[in-house]
């Protein structure tokens, strides 16, 4: 039998990084990939030492309280942290670590691609295309919101916020920000900081969506926000679907309130409210937003590296509790 701590990959991950789980410890592979319920996660992590676990598993309160005695670690493969009760591995005594920074330019990405589709009604063309229902150029035909030297505003200014904000200048924009506390000047770059949510919505021709799915951002975008947007606007988010309220966002685009929204992020995925589908202003991708080969490689890494500190009895470097 072999002596490596046992560890439970809820997930099939990327080849490199079952190579090195493998190498390193008795890993739990999931070559199915396949999503377990909650009974038989707890079944196949009876004797672990730890979990590599994704955002779609979730690991609430009740969970938590029910996993083995031998879990040390939940080592998640994600930035994002709402699936994962931190109180309640903390109360247990289970170190939990994301992977920060390694999916900010990849996330930045998506943003881009979602902004620019939904400004450029990227969706309609295509499927004029695909449908061979084009007819002909023409003048008035299929026109956008330009984007270059409009105002984006940036709600939660962290590692993704700031690289949306560079991506953004290359198009001339000029970036407002609403985040918890002021970024100093050299990370501002001239960005106009807005001390509330409420402050900066009016000054948003665009509005890209970078904070976490806490308590307090659940449904942040409601009906009365987006009626502070100028007529038109633009909504992207690539932070997660609790953030926005999907009846608020779709009466928006039903009424013609807002121009359009690009979303990589749903509520319930992938059971998205059915209403997004029917738009034809929303230019919708499937929570793509880290899925490069360098990124989800990265990910694997930081995560293993995570593990490995904490089977070590080292301080991992992200430690979240
Ligand atoms: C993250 O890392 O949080 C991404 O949304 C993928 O899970």
């Amino acid at each position: 039998m072999s002596d490596k701590p046992v560890v439970l990959v809820t997930r099939k991950l990327p080849a490199a990084v079952e190579v090195r789980l493998q190498r390193d410890y008795a890993a739990r592979l999931n070559a199915s990939d396949q999503i377990y319920s909650s009974d038989q996660l707890l079944e196949l992590a009876e004797g672990a030492a730890a979990i590599v676990p994704c955002h779609t598993e979730k690991l609430n309160a009740d969970v938590i309280a029910r996993l083995p005695q031998s879990i040390r670690a939940l080592c998640s493969f994600s930035v994002g942290f709402d699936h994962i009760d931190l109180a309640a591995a903390k109360a247990r005594g289970i170190v939990v670590t994301n992977t920060p920074e390694v999916l900010s330019d990849a996330t930045a990405e998506i943003a881009m691609l979602l902004l620019l589709g939904a400004a450029r009604r990227a969706y309609e063309g295509e499927l004029q295309i695909r449908t061979e229902s084009w007819a002909d150029w023409s003048a008035t035909y299929q026109l956008g919101v330009q984007v270059s030297g409009k105002r984006l505003g940036i709600i939660g200014m962290g590692r993704v916020g700031q690289i949306m904000a560079r991506r953004a200048r290359g198009f001339d924009m000029q970036i407002h920000y609403y985040n918890r506390s002021r970024l100093s000047a050299d990370l501002e770059l001239g960005a106009v900081y807005h001390d509330s949510v409420e402050a900066l919505l009016p000054h948003c021709d665009f509005l890209s969506i970078h904070c976490p799915a806490t308590p307090e951002t659940r449904h942040l975008l409601n009906a009365e926000r987006i009626a502070m947007l100028p007529d038109g606007a633009v909504v992207v988010n690539t932070a997660r679907g609790a953030v926005v309220d999907d009846d608020a966002l779709i009466a928006a685009l039903r009424s013609g309130k807002l121009f359009a929204a690009g979303l990589d992020v749903f509520n319930d995925e992938p059971n998205i409210h059915p209403a997004y589908r029917g738009l034809q202003n929303t230019f919708l991708l499937p929570h793509i937003g880290s899925a490069t080969v360098e990124t989800r490689d990265a990910m694997g890494f930081r995560a293993l590296d995570n593990l490995d500190a904490i089977m070590a009895g080292k301080e991992p470097r992200d430690r979240l509790v």
